[in-house]
């Protein structure tokens, strides 16, 4: 699908955006491992956390949704009580999904494929499977280690860890493991990133020990189900958030939102951009601090994301960029992560917005963006990217003629109603 985005004025209203994607796969994924039956209401409606619960249903989880609401109903079958699937388990365009689940799976005493769409089948794997294989489960994977892997898994030792890089995704596979061994794992990161399996693990009766950038789980502990309220997902409302910090006249309030502070990083760079922003916590879901973020345009300013800011707004750095082309120009470095996202997130995000009439320049490690002309609109293909796609949609409100997306029906991966959302805050 190609998508028309004609320019903007200005945004205002008041907008909630889907359940969070990270939260959702944790909750569901704990919620396999618990004894009884959870519930978890605002289950995130994209398509990558509903792999997550078809990948479980074909590990025998049974699990049931309310069409309506969205709830999702998980039957717990206690802790390494998955059984063997009977075909290769389909992880879509989710990393988070196949990385979690191989540390899910790494103490299920069957072996297991994972597999994936063109976009994860490039996306490494050996992060996950070095400390694993540590564990003692054994991993067959394709050359340089990418998808499918198959996982063998085995009983696991516990281990103490230090990834070389700030991975949530790494923190939480080994904890996952961890949590099915006998004893204590540990795992010290190199840099602070999202803590929601913490945070998950202690609303499921398992808390960790926290001590600075140290996480320890204790084996053998059973998890309880329970009954959860996912928030909003702050990586989707970033979106709209930015699409009003560039606006002149603009005024947007998300309501219901994450406000994880490991997550919330975003709302000071828009607040460093010189955006007026509001933020206030209001509620707390299993854990989650929740509130509303209110955003309104300001003059923008030049901005430099640092290397040690980058584990924080990772996800945020290419609406960041559409952002910077309205005004103030953002200069990002130390952001090789980038690289092996959804699609490479620096090549593909200065291609498509040169594409648009941007000034932007790939480095190695980040890049660069000049504010120095209005964009003129042109054609851009997301590179099934979800991120990607609705990045650019917030460029070409700024420009002076219109813009296609193709490809950019991957916002479903996310943000299903991304589009709909967007014009309906058009005035
Ligand atoms: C995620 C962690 C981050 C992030 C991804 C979701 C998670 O990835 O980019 O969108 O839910 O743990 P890394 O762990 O690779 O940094």
């Amino acid at each position: 699908m190609s998508q028309l985005i004609a320019p903007a004025r200005q945004l205002r209203g008041r907008i909630q955006v889907p359940g969070d994607k990270s939260i959702s796969h944790r909750y569901a994924l704990l919620a396999a491992l618990a004894d009884g039956r959870s519930t978890i209401a605002n289950y995130a409606p994209g398509a990558d956390c509903q792999t997550t619960l078809a990948c479980l249903t074909a590990l025998g989880v049974r699990v049931e949704r309310d069409a309506e609401s969205g709830a999702v109903s998980i039957a717990g079958r206690g802790l390494a009580g998955l059984v063997a699937p009977s075909a290769p388990i389909d992880c879509g365009n989710s990393g988070t999904t196949m990385r979690l689940l191989a540390g899910v799976l790494a103490a299920h005493s069957f072996p297991a494929v994972l597999v994936g769409d063109r976009s994860l089948s490039r996306r490494p794997m050996r992060r996950v499977m070095a400390p694993l294989s540590e564990m003692g489960a054994r991993f067959g994977a394709a050359p340089g280690d990418r998808p499918p892997i198959t996982v063998h898994g085995t009983r696991l030792r516990p281990i103490n860890y230090r990834p070389d890089i700030p991975s949530a995704q790494v923190k939480s596979a080994v904890l996952l493991a961890g949590l099915q061994t006998d004893g204590v794992t540990t795992v010290t990161e190199p840099a602070a990133t999202r803590d929601h399996t913490e945070r998950a693990l202690e609303a499921f009766g398992v808390p960790p020990l926290v001590e600075g950038r140290t996480i320890s789980v204790t084996g053998g502990r059973r998890l309880s189900a329970r009954a959860l309220r996912v928030p909003g997902d702050l990586s989707s409302a970033a979106f709209p958030a930015v699409a009003a910090a560039a606006l002149a006249g603009s005024d947007v309030t998300i309501e219901g939102v994450g406000l994880n502070p490991t997550r919330a990083a975003i709302i000071d760079l828009l607040r460093r951009f010189g955006a007026l922003v509001e933020a206030h916590v209001d509620d707390r879901h299993d854990g989650e601090p929740v509130g509303w973020v209110r955003v309104r345009h300001g003059v923008l300013e030049p901005v430099e994301v640092l290397p040690d800011e980058v584990p924080e707004v990772i996800d945020e750095l290419p609406v960041l960029a559409a952002l910077a082309t309205f005004g103030g120009g953002l200069t990002v470095s130390g952001a090789g992560e980038l690289r092996v996202k959804e699609s490479d997130r620096i090549s593909a995000l200065v291609g498509g917005l040169r594409a648009m009439g941007a000034d932007a320049e790939e480095r190695p490690d980040g890049f660069v963006i000049r504010p120095t002309r209005p964009l003129t609109g042109g054609s851009v293909d997301a590179h099934g990217d979800h991120r990607l796609a609705m990045a650019f949609a917030v460029a070409a409100l700024g420009a002076t003629g219109p813009s296609h997306i193709a490809g950019a029906d991957v916002v479903a991966v996310s943000y299903p109603s991304f589009f709909t959302d967007l014009d309906g805050l058009r005035v």
